[in-house]
């Protein structure tokens, strides 16, 4: 039989072309077309596709119930990235772990490679337990950062390769190590493909090969990926549906704490956060997150209990802005917001600067949150409160670098914003949450037990929230809370400026009903 001819098919759309072209005529995405050679031979190449393709074995139908054949999770000892992956790495999945430059994925990867080997050695007698391959490092740079990590005695497998049939003759046997970290997928190449290593299909070959071996032989392979600006150009974008779980580092650069976030996975929730801080001997966990974001904030609360456990690191003061100062709390435009992240509660400093707009067009700048929920408070604060915050330039920044998705947040934004405009400093001892209808009427959120008692071990005293029901209030008053219900914006806004909220009252209220 002939060789059947290479066909290029878009990515985007499925069409087939039969040249390779810059742009797809079918759906005119740009570089979207791919090479495919069809298959002569079906996978383990057994069965030769023949003109009769209908032959197939029937499907053995199981029910769902059933012994399960999974291995037990394996826990690398760094509770923070077990948290994450749902309680452990389980064997056989691919991980991607993604992020910026010098963000620390690599110094991640070695302390968890390096962590999961002596405890493993000890209970089951293997000698290599983890292995991590560079592409990236020379193997001196890796042992360099080892002994700076402390970890140096550990039993890891080093090697610096980039070619992926090297690698995976190395670990396609029967005792394969329990974990390979491949750092990065960016530096792998498969010699059978023409195209240059960071390639989008050198990327996704590689990277399904190296995944292939890992379901076969049951290691954990984790792939290290770095993102460009837009997150498109041969990042881990390509490798999000082919992996188990995708992680992303991120943090600010000029912030010491980074935050391992699960943006998709297979064996677990995906709103978990694990919380790192990065120091002169690597990262380290942070059980208590909100004791670091607040740290500094109020003088009596942040500074003194920071982080027990020994998460934080004293003297990282060189980072620390301005704003962080002892009693800075006490100034206007600040709020504290008591957040989830995942099943943990998190507290954070939300900070608001309200300034008269000197263009035409008021400026927005916002870090750590969503633009369109903040253009849509401001307009619930015009419309129903009665105020011209939208008016102004706007400044709002979630303090630490911690970017907040959860609509609870809207309440404490609101605080901040109105704080701000009226120069009325928020009660220091008060955390604040509650999602804003556009009616701006104030909704209950979930988990307010978890707020209030994260907010009590940091020693806030008051809880501005939704006016919630019978049972809830229960909850709250055995917390010791002096609990502020806040059912309208506009009672925020009374709070923090009463003047301005008769105004309100008169202006805007009930334009819609009540939101369902
Ligand atoms: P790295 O893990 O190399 O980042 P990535 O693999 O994501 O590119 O870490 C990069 C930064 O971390 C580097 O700028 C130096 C810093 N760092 C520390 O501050 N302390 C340390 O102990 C280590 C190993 C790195
Ligand atoms: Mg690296």
């Amino acid at each position: 039989m002939a060789r059947q001819q290479a066909r290029f098919v878009c990515q985007q759309c499925g069409a087939f072309h039969a040249k390779w072209t810059g742009r797809c005529d079918g759906c005119g995405a740009w570089n979207s077309l791919i090479e495919e050679l069809p298959r002569e031979e079906l996978p383990g190449g057994r069965v030769k596709a023949g003109p009769d393709r209908r032959g197939g074995r029937p499907l053995g139908f199981v029910g769902l119930t059933g012994p399960s054949l999974l291995p037990p999770r394996r826990k690398t000892g760094i509770i923070e990235l077990d948290r994450v992956c749902g309680g452990g790495l389980v064997p056989g999945s691919a991980i991607l772990v993604g992020g910026d430059p010098g963000i620390g994925k690599s110094t991640l990867l070695l302390q968890a490679a390096a962590a999961i080997a002596p405890s493993d050695e000890r209970s089951s007698g293997q000698t290599a337990i983890a292995a991590y391959i560079t592409g990236e490092e020379a193997i001196d740079q890796v042992r360099l950062r080892a002994e700076r990590l402390g970890v140096a005695a550990s039993p890891l497998l080093l090697a610096a390769a980039s070619n992926v049939r090297d690698i995976i003759a190395s670990l396609d046997r029967e005792d394969p190590p329990a974990l390979v970290v491949v750092d990065s997928i960016q530096t792998m190449y498969l010699d059978t493909l023409d195209s240059a290593p960071g390639t989008v299909s050198q990327v996704r070959a590689a990277a399904q090969e190296l995944i292939r071996v890992a379901k076969r032989r049951g290691f954990v392979l984790v792939l290290v990926g770095h993102v460009t600006k837009e997150g498109v150009i041969a990042g881990p974008r390509v490798l999000e549906h082919m992996v188990d779980t995708v992680l992303y580092f991120e943090g600010e650069r000029g912030h010491q704490f980074r935050i391992l976030r699960a943006v998709k996975n297979r064996f677990g929730a995906t709103d978990e956060i694990g919380v790192f801080e990065m120091s002169n001997r690597g990262l380290v966990e942070v059980p208590n997150p909100s004791s670091l974001f607040l740290a500094g904030r109020q003088g009596a609360i942040g500074a003194d209990e920071a982080t027990p456990g020994g998460g934080r690191v004293s003297g990282s003061g060189a980072d620390e802005d301005a704003s962080a100062g002892p009693g800075a709390g006490h100034l206007s435009g600040s709020a504290v917001f008591a957040g989830m992240e995942g099943t943990r509660p998190v507290l954070v400093e939300v900070q608001a600067l309200v300034a008269p707009a000197v263009l035409g067009t008021p400026r927005r700048a916002v870090v750590g949150w969503d633009g369109t929920r903040l253009a849509m408070i401001t307009a619930v604060l015009d419309a129903r409160c009665g105020l011209s915050v939208g008016a102004n330039d706007i400044y709002l920044n979630i303090a630490g670098g911690l970017r907040i998705v959860e609509p609870a947040a809207d309440l404490a934004v609101a605080a901040a914003l109105v704080s701000a405009l009226t120069e009325t400093p928020v009660s220091a001892d008060a955390v604040i949450f509650g999602e804003i209808a556009l009616s701006g009427d104030v909704r209950p959120v979930g988990h307010t037990e978890a707020r209030l008692k994260e907010a009590a071990k940091l020693g806030f005293v008051e809880a501005w929230m939704p006016s919630g029901r019978g049972k809830r209030r229960g909850a709250v008053a055995a917390a010791g809370f002096e609990i502020a219900a806040i059912g309208h914006l506009s009672e925020l806004v009374e709070r923090l400026a009463p003047r301005r909220a008769l105004r309100g009252q008169s202006l805007g209220r009930p334009l819609i009903g009540a939101a369902s």
